[in-house]
């Protein structure tokens, strides 16, 4: 037995880190990939459906493995204090990292447009949060300004250590299946995740770590889909809050990995995010936040062009408790209430 050290010291020579950066970790990564047999059933023609769920990261997303990249080489820089926009997910990862490097984490989000679990673990870990009246692409804009002018680095995805650390997925999904798979399907906000992905199989595929390289099929929300209409919007929406981003940082990157992958960018409605996102949890058991459901919401979508007997590989980026409000305000389910505690009025509750 081997116990896991974090994905720096797992994967130390595929990342630009030395002896002289000290690695700031919370043991991120190691995720686990999932089979789903009841979406591989609806697909059908012999086709693996698995999902990489990396909600099961420290701070509940995929952040944590570009952040403990950032946060490792800002502190091997001597920096005092970080800085990110986010639509959530990226200001709790920041958080943490840089609270337990003991740098002091600055935060810029959209006002209202961030899920409660996230807000909450940027508070909690002692983030300085600041609610524009803006969207993130709004946000971003700041903070990249703010970032060259004060003393603070910023960790948003443009910063590229944190490509660096995210491209250990697929290492990870390799390393698992022994090979890379034959489709990724992910969801797009602002593109750097698919990016990262693409560098990691890139990477290792030239060290012969696999024969072939995956379609990149990446997802975004239908109000929120600039690569599906070709140009920057101005008014994203989307009830997958994580992903409501209209000018993605990393569009060329992300553009290069669709073409050189032969992949594909598509759009998927709230409405099928939802029913993604419920299929996940009442048939698989898998609990993951909205915007990550798009990436089976889009599997889905193009099924019916799905070829036979290859393998497909889903990205769950970020965990279903990070947005209770969603799960309650969206299931068919409810609490039945007001039941006496008696054992023939609960027995009759339960229908029996
Ligand atoms: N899924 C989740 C759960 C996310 O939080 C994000 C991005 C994405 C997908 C999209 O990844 O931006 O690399 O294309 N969240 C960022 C944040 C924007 O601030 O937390 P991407």
């Amino acid at each position: 037995f081997k116990p896991w050290r974090g994905l720096i010291e797992t994967y130390r020579p595929y990342l630009p880190v030395t002896e002289a950066t000290p690695v700031i970790t919370l043991l991120e990564g190691n995720t686990p990939l999932i089979p789903v047999p009841y979406i591989s059933q609806q697909i059908g023609r012999g086709v693996k459906v698995f999902v990489k769920y990396d909600g099961l990261n420290p701070t509940g997303s995929f952040k944590d493995r570009g952040m403990t990249m950032a946060i490792s080489k800002a502190k091997e820089e001597g920096a005092k204090a970080v800085i990110c926009a986010s639509t959530g997910n990226t200001s709790a990862a920041a958080a943490a990292y840089a609270r337990r490097a003991g740098m002091r984490a600055f935060v810029i989000i959209p006002d209202g447009y961030v899920a409660l679990g996230k807000l909450a673990q940027a508070l909690l870990y002692g983030a300085e949060v600041i609610a524009i009246e803006g969207n993130f692409d709004e946000a971003l804009n700041v903070v990249r300004n703010i970032a060259e002018t004060y003393p603070v680095k910023l960790v948003n995805s443009v910063n590229p250590y944190r490509l660096e650390g995210q491209k250990t997925a697929a290492f990870e999904i390799v390393d698992v299946l022994g090979n890379a798979p034959d489709w990724l399907c992910i969801p797009v906000g602002n593109a750097g995740n698919i990016s990262a992905y693409w560098m990691g199989f890139c990477q290792y595929h030239s060290l012969g770590k696999s024969d072939k390289l995956p379609k990149m099929m990446g997802f975004q929300a239908a109000g929120a889909a600039p690569f599906i209409l070709g140009k920057p919007i101005s008014n994203p929406q989307t009830l997958a809050t994580a992903i409501r981003i209209g000018n993605p940082a990393s569009w060329d990157k992300a553009w290069a990995a669709k073409e050189a992958s032969l992949g594909e960018f598509n759009a998927v409605t709230d409405e099928e995010i939802l029913d993604a996102y419920g299929i996940l949890a009442s048939q698989e058991g898998i609990f993951c936040e909205p915007a990550s459901a798009a990436s089976v919401a889009g599997l889905l979508k193009v099924k019916d062009k799905i070829p036979h007997e290859i393998t497909i590989v889903c990205v769950l980026t970020g965990n279903g408790l990070k947005d209770p409000d969603c799960a309650i305000k969206h299931s068919n389910n409810q609490v039945k209430s007001g039941v006496k505690p008696d054992l023939s009025i609960v027995a009759e509750a339960m229908g029996f």
